[in-house]
C-alpha cells in the first residue's frame, strides 16, 4: 500500500522549494497531503501544491471541516510520516511549545508517525540559542531536524540556515519510509569514527575520520528494521534516530565494547577508521616543550576486524578499506587476511571520497570474486546500497 506523507509548509522564501519535495514524493508513488500555512501561501499558492500532490490542500483548518469531519486528526491517523518544509523559527517555537492553533500545530501534536523538519531561514536566526533550544527540545522527544545547508541565504547573507537539498530531504523522506523491512530483527553492530591514542593528556594520533560514514550505515540499517548498535569514536555527528550508540575513544576501548556486543550479533559492519598504531606509553603530565627533538615509540594496536574474522562463524562480516593506491589489489588482500564476506573499499585520495566528506564512491567487493562499483553518491545512498549487497550474498539469510 502507498505510504501516506503529510507536508506542512511554512512562510519562508524556500516554500517554493516544498513544491519539488511534493512532486518528488508523489513520484515515488506515496500519496501526499499538503498543508500551508498563511504566510506559506504568500510566497506559493495552495492550487501549485494540489495539482503536484493530486489532493487538496488544507489551510485553514475549520474551512476543511467542509471535507474531513475532524481534519487535524484526520491528517495524523493518515500519516506514515508528518515533514515541515520548510519549518521557520515560529513554526518550529511553535511546535515546541505545543501550540496547536493551526493545521500544523494541531496534525503534528496528535500524530504518533515520524516527525521530520527542514529548517529555512537567515543563520543569525538559525543560530540564535531559543531556536536552537527549541530544536533541541523537539529532537528529544524524537522528531528529526534535516540540517540546514551552508551557502548564500535569500537576504544576501552566506551561512547555514538554507534549506537543506530537496534531493537530501527526499532521501531522508524515501529512507525513513522505504517500505523496507528487509533488515526486520537482524543485530547489526556498525563501528564509525576514528579512535584517538595519547601521547600525553592533551596530544593525541588520529586521523580526520568524521564518522559521517558509519553514522549513515547505523541509520540506513536501523530505517530498514535492524537493531543496531553503533560504536563510535569521537565525532560530532547526530546519533541515530534509533538503535544504542556506545561511545569509545581508543583502540583498545573499541576492541573491548566490539567484542563485548559480537556474539549477539547476525552482522558487523567496520566503518571505524582505527588508528593501527599507538604510543608505547602514556606521559602522565603534558610534555615539555624542549629544545630538541623526541622520539616517539609506537606499538601495534590489535587488528579489531582481523580478530572478528577468526571468530566469524555463520555471522556477516563487512570491512572497509581505505586506499590511496592499487585500490582493488590492496582492498582484495584486506577481504582474505581478514576473512570477510564483503569490502568497501574507497580511494581517500580521490575528490569527493572518503574522509570528512557528505559523499563517497565505492567498490564493493564479494568473498567470490564480485566487485560492484558505486560512483559518486551521499553517503545515506551508499549505505542503503551496501546493505543491498548484504543481502545479496548467498545463503547470508538476512
Ligand atoms: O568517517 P568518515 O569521515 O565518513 O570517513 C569514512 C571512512 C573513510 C573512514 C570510511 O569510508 C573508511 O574507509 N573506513 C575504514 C578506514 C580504515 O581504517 O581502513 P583500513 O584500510 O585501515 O582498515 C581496514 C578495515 O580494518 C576497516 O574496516 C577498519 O575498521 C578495520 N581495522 C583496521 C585497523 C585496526 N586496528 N582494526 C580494525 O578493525
Amino acid at each position: 500500500m502507498a505510504k501516506t506523507v503529510i507536508v506542512g509548509i511554512t512562510g519562508s522564501i524556500a516554500a517554493y522549494k516544498a513544491a519539488e519535495v511534493v512532486r518528488g514524493l508523489s513520484k515515488q508513488g506515496m500519496e501526499v497531503h499538503v498543508m500551508m500555512t498563511e504566510g506559506a501561501c504568500k510566497f506559493i499558492t495552495p492550487l501549485t501544491l494540489e495539482t503536484l500532490s493530486g489532493n487538496p490542500v488544507a489551510v485553514d483548518m475549520f474551512s476543511e471541516y467542509q471535507r474531513e469531519k475532524v481534519p487535524h486528526i484526520a491528517y495524523a491517523k493518515q500519516a506514515d510520516l508528518v515533514i515541515i518544509v520548510p519549518a521557520t523559527a515560529a513554526t518550529i517555537g511553535r511546535l515546541a511549545t505545543g501550540i496547536a492553533d493551526d493545521m500544523i500545530g494541531a496534525t503534528v501534536l496528535a500524530t504518533r508517525a515520524p516527525v521530520l523538519l527542514a529548517p529555512a531561514m537567515n543563520s543569525q536566526m538559525y543560530n540564535h540559542p531559543l531556536v536552537q533550544n527549541n530544536l533541541q527540545r523537539l529532537e528529544e522527544i524524537g522528531y528529526e531536524v534535516i540540517t540546514p545547508a551552508l551557502g548564500e541565504l535569500a537576504c544576501g547573507d552566506v551561512g547555514d540556515g538554507r534549506l537543506a537539498d530537496v534531493s537530501h530531504i527526499l532521501e531522508q523522506v524515501i529512507g525513513k519510509l522505504g517500505g523496507q523491512n528487509d533488515f526486520q530483527g537482524k543485530n547489526i553492530l556498525v563501528t564509525a569514527g576514528p579512535t584517538r591514542e595519547f601521547i600525553d593528556p592533551i596530544r593525541f594520533i588520529s586521523n580526520p575520520s568524521s564518522g559521517k560514514m558509519g553514522y549513515a550505515l547505523a541509520q540506513a540499517a536501523a530505517d530498514r528494521g535492524a537493531n543496531v548498535v553503533l560504536i563510535s569514536g569521537p565525532t560530532g555527528e547526530k546519533p541515530p534516530t534509533k538503535g544504542k550508540v556506545v561511545r569509545v575513544t581508543t583502540a583498545a576501548e573499541m576492541l573491548q565494547e566490539v567484542m563485548k556486543y559480537f556474539p549477539k550479533m547476525d552482522i558487523v559492519i567496520k566503518a571505524a577508521a582505527v588508528v593501527d598504531y599507538r604510543p608505547q606509553s602514556r606521559a602522565v603530565q603534558k610534555i615539555k616543550k624542549g629544545d630538541g627533538q623526541i622520539q616517539l615509540s609506537l606499538e601495534k594496536n590489535p587488528d579489531i576486524l582481523k580478530l572478528l574474522g577468526s571468530r566469524k562463524g555463520e555471522k556477516i562480516l563487512v570491512g572497509f578499506a581505505a586506499e590511496t593506491q592499487d585500490l582493488v589489489k590492496n582492498a582484495r588482500e584486506k577481504l582474505t587476511g581478514k576473512n570477510l564476506d564483503l569490502i568497501v573499499a574507497n580511494d581517500v585520495g580521490q575528490a569527493g571520497a572518503g574522509f570528512s566528506t557528505d559523499t563517497n564512491i565505492a567498490h564493493v567487493l564479494h568473498r567470490d570474486g564480485r566487485v560492484v562499483e558505486f560512483p559518486l553518491g551521499t553517503k545515506t545512498q551508499l549505505a542503503h546500497l551496501i546493505l543491498d549487497e548484504v543481502l545479496s550474498i548467498a545463503g547470508a539469510e538476512v
